[in-house]
């Protein structure tokens, strides 16, 4: 049988019980299949990285790779987290280029290349995530690997303007075309790519969906990634009803949950949604004793500067509204550092009347996925959502609001807050019939299907497969 390879940076494991987007779904997708799962092991060496390690956990074998602390601070802390993050989200000037961390970035691909090599066999099918691991095709293909070869981009891809700011955008660019299929999120991440090939790389888009430039061409679509909705809502109705998720309703006296789950990420417009909070409770007195917001920012890539910043911004705002709105026997923000098991989260969800996923720019955004398939049918709670998410395109239901604007999303509040029963009904119903059918094994199942059809890149004509260029 022909393996699937599943290569990223995060190896999900079953220890860290939050990990973003990206090993969320993988793990969802790889549930019950057989496949290997290739990727750092979370630890950096000293002296030159040891043999690739395995572990096995039923059908799932990970093959973990330790790297030299030296490139793993200009791989991951230097281009991947403070260039590639910053520039992909459009924050333009956060993204701090440098030579070094470029050279690091593409030793780390070199390394992840040669020793995937060493355990690839000619009919495994390779999938590579994400954008720490770019290069990791071409690296692949100029060690003589033939094997199909697809890569996803979980973060947003920026229009050329942006992406021209990047000293190296060529060579990452090119970097694409040694894949069979690259996958987006949307239609307007794929739209900005095509758009870099036509404007920047002289080339063109043909009617079956192919890039050709650079001599070369590549299969390019749009995959929104998504969530186990049947598994999500089980787990919702388990844990609403028990434990931490049972005391978080019967502590709420009758208010009205508002909840944020996030990584403590810049992208993510925490500072704004608690200004809008605050502009809430400043300007509708009737909300001040009726709600109460519970923020989770899970901390994340601590090493880097831009977080340690937004973390001190964060504390401060929180502690302001308390100030502000608190009284001695309660407070309307409970802001919370820490991890929670997914599961508990989901029956947190349950216990919202709002979700708020305001990001002022995100790839896809499960958070927003996952809010919606929690919620009790019957008595549902209302999404307010950024139209800069990946999931806007989609949840079309949501309150959509632009994050920028502190008083439209405090007036989205006070709507939400409001909502008569039949329409969160109505609004809930629609987003869920559509999690409904395009959950997370429509996303795998589609992306490999894509990929199967077309055979080994030594293949020259590759088979037109336009269907996949709309995929919802
Ligand atoms: C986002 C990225 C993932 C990443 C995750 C967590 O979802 O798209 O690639 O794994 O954030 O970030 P971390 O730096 O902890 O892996």
């Amino acid at each position: 049988m022909e393996r699937l390879v599943i290569v990223s940076n995060r190896v999900a494991s079953s220890l860290r019980a939050d990990e973003g987007g990206l090993a969320t779904a993988i793990r969802a997708a790889l549930h019950r299949r057989e496949a290997m799962w290739f990727g750092w092991s979370g630890a950096v060496t000293e002296g030159d990285p040891g043999p690739v390690r395995t572990e096995v956990e039923g059908a799932l074998t990970r093959l973990l790779l330790d790297v030299r602390r030296e490139d793993f601070d200009g791989y991951y802390l230097g281009f991947s987290n403070r260039v590639l993050w910053p520039l992909f989200h459009y924050r333009v000037n956060l993204a701090e280029y440098d030579r070094d961390a470029w050279a690091a970035y593409r030793r780390v691909n070199d390394l992840f290349a040669e020793r995937l090599a060493a355990v690839l066999s000619p009919d495994d099918t390779v999938w590579i995530h994400d954008y720490h691991l770019i290069p990791l095709g071409a690296a692949l293909r100029r060690l003589g690997v033939g094997n199909r070869l697809g890569f996803f981009l979980h973060i947003p891809f920026p229009g050329p303007d942006v992406l021209t700011t990047l000293p190296v955008h060529e060579a990452l660019v090119r970097a694409l075309f040694s894949y069979d299929l690259v996958g987006f999120q949307t239609d307007r991440d794929l739209q900005a790519f095509a758009d870099y090939v036509v404007r920047e790389a002289d080339g063109l888009i043909s009617a079956d969906g192919a890039a050709h430039a650079f001599g070369q061409q590549v299969q390019a679509a749009y995959f929104p990634i998504s969530v186990d909705t049947r598994a999500v809502a089980a787990h919702a109705v388990r844990t609403a009803g028990t434990g931490v998720a049972a005391r978080l309703r019967n502590s709420l006296s009758g208010r009205k949950l508002i909840i944020g789950v996030d990584r403590l990420d810049y992208t993510k417009g925490l500072v704004r949604r608690l200004a809008a909070i605050d502009r809430l409770l400043e300007t509708r007195p009737q909300h001040r004793r009726a709600m109460v917001m519970l923020q989770i920012a899970s901390p994340s890539r601590e090493d880097v500067p831009e977080y340690q910043q937004i973390r001190a911004e964060l504390d401060s705002w929180a502690g302001r509204i308390n100030g502000r709105f608190g009284e001695p026997d309660m407070i309307p923000v409970r802001y919370l550092n820490r991890r929670f098991r997914q599961d508990t989260l989901f029956g947190f969800y349950r216990a919202s009347r709002i979700g708020m996923v305001t990001p002022l720019r995100d790839g896809m955004n499960l958070v927003a996925k996952e809010f919606v398939a929690s919620q009790d049918t019957e008595d549902p709670g209302v999404l307010i959502l950024s139209r800069f998410a990946g999931a806007a395109r989609e949840l079309e239901t949501a309150l959509i609001v632009n994050p920028f604007d502190v008083d439209q999303v405090a007036d989205a509040l006070d709507r939400a807050l409001a909502m008569p029963l039949e329409e969160r009904r109505e609004r809930h119903a629609a987003m869920m019939a559509q999690l409904e059918v395009h959950d997370v094994h429509a996303w795998w199942t589609s992306f490999l299907r894509a990929l199967e059809a077309f055979g080994a890149s030594s293949v020259a004509a590759r088979p037109i497969v336009s269907e996949y260029a709309a995929w919802h």
